[in-house]
């Protein structure tokens, strides 16, 4: 790919850098510099967090006309608004006077957004309803309609999982969930009512990369029994009692990988395996399961209703369902990430063992969550001791199982035997490496046309 002028942030310019160059999927190896290096971190801003569809909010989280909710698109700001008619629409957290934040709430109801530096109102569709002192002091005139808040390019909701797009050529968010939407239905569609997140959301900084927990929750089922088997133990978890022998979890489950380097890996019936023991739990998970069937059929009734799962919706939104949470890792540069943290409920549930779940979510993976400080040791630790001279010369293996993936008769995307491997890693990298060398969407369809080719072996189902 020939070098790229980009223009930096002092008016001079960086060279796009060659992704490919730092990802090597065949083998199955990264660049350690992609944890830490602050020009593929530029580049990221724009091919990854400009051009993806990024998860904002739940539609739960703003029922009626007015309500908004402030989240971060990258590091861009950006303010999420119910509209009157019932739509959701977005826009860019910055006053279009001199930049100043218009909302500096994390949530509520709103008639208007008045930034608090000149006092310019803007209406919750974006426009900008009044500016003090207009006909005073703008003696030429002025026009309003011109400096309306700057809207995202696309707003979406998925089951009620509101994404965003800053990128107008961006595919249509279920395209862009592709495969990975039949799987996530399981859940967010289950009995017909769905799912929903309980917030709001827990708020916290770890000193890592953006990609580390990404590629942790995607699919690293194998850190489980080392990482976790203190807290996992002090939890009297249900999986405490499979320690010794965790291939017990390559044997009943499978990983995923798909177009747009979604992926997760699911141990089957085995949901609360790191919760806290919730015996109304798993009843429950058997009272729905028919049900579940009857909307969706038996694959996903049998395998991944009421399994655990461990997922990542790229590039930095992921989740556990069984141990229901929900996250996104909003990078802050290079080295760090805030991480905001729902807990993730059925809509279906009764109340009481809603505030359970919750409750087991939280003392596993909220912000201070036993499970949930073992990982952020890890994934700092990944990221500053990569930062070193030597270090960051070499290179990490993700290649467990090269040979795994395979189109399966029943089930869309690539499929790969066991819970515990390193295929949905590996397929989060490949798709980083073709959006992050791609110059627009167009590029990005056409590198991933043929994405399954090296997995394109036949199947006969297991
Ligand atoms: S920066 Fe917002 S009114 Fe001046
Ligand atoms: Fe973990």
């Amino acid at each position: 790919m020939p070098a790229v002028l980009l223009p930096d942030h002092h008016g001079g310019t960086i060279v796009m850098l060659n992704p490919h160059d730092y990802v090597d999927i065949e083998n199955g190896s990264q660049a350690k510099s992609i944890f830490w290096d602050s020009g593929l971190y530029e580049q990221e801003l724009e091919r990854v967090f400009a051009r993806c569809w990024l998860f904002l909010t739940h539609e739960s989280a703003i029922p009626n006309a007015g309500d908004f909710f402030t989240t971060f698109m990258g590091q861009d700001a950006v303010l999420v608004v119910r509209q009157d008619d019932g739509s959701v629409k977005a826009f860019l957290n910055y006053c279009q006077h001199r930049g100043n934040k218009v909302c500096f709430a994390d949530s509520g109801n709103a008639k208007a957004f008045t930034c608090n530096y000149h006092g310019w109102s803007y209406g919750g569709d974006g426009r900008l309803a009044a500016v003090p002192l207009e006909h005073e002091v703008y003696l030429g005139g002025f026009d309003r309609t011109a400096h309306a808040l700057e809207p995202l390019a696309q707003v979406e909701s998925y089951r009620g999982f509101v994404f965003g797009c800053m990128d107008p050529d961006a595919p249509p968010l279920a395209e862009y969930l592709g495969e990975m939407g039949w799987y996530l239905d399981s859940f967010m569609v289950g009995d017909g009512q769905g799912a929903e997140l309980v917030g709001p959301p827990m708020k916290s900084i770890l000193r890592c990369n953006w990609k580390i927990p990404t590629e942790n929750f995607i699919g690293d089922g194998y850190h489980i029994p080392w990482t976790h088997v203190s807290s996992i133990m002090a939890l009297g978890s249900e999986i405490a009692t499979i320690f010794g022998d965790t291939t017990q979890l390559q044997k009943v489950g499978m990983q995923i990988t798909t177009r747009h380097g979604h992926g997760f890996a699911a141990a089957h019936g085995a949901g609360p395996l790191l919760m806290p023991s919730i015996p109304e739990y798993k009843a429950y998970f058997e009272t729905q399961r028919p049900k579940v069937a009857e909307m969706l059929g038996p694959v996903r009734a049998e395998k991944f209703y009421g399994a655990h799962w461990d997922g990542s919706i790229f590039p930095n939104c992921s989740f556990l369902y069984g141990t229901n949470t929900w996250k996104v890792w909003h990078p802050r540069g290079p080295n760090e990430i805030e991480v905001w943290t729902w807990s993730l409920v059925e809509k279906s549930m009764p109340a009481e063992l809603k505030r359970q779940v919750v409750d087991g979510a939280i003392r596993t993976f909220g912000t201070a969550g036993l499970l949930e400080s073992d990982d952020g040791e890890n994934m700092e630790s990944c990221t500053q001791s990569n930062v070193g001279w030597k270090a960051r010369r070499g290179r990490m293996v993700s290649n467990m199982a090269l040979s795994e993936g395979r189109r399966h008769p029943d089930m869309p995307g690539i499929v790969g035997d066991g819970a515990l491997g390193e295929l949905a890693q590996r397929g989060f990298y490949r798709f980083w490496a073709e959006v992050m060398a791609a110059r627009d969407w167009d590029e990005v369809r056409a590198g991933t046309q043929d994405w399954d080719a090296p997995w394109q072996r036949s199947a006969t189902g297991r």
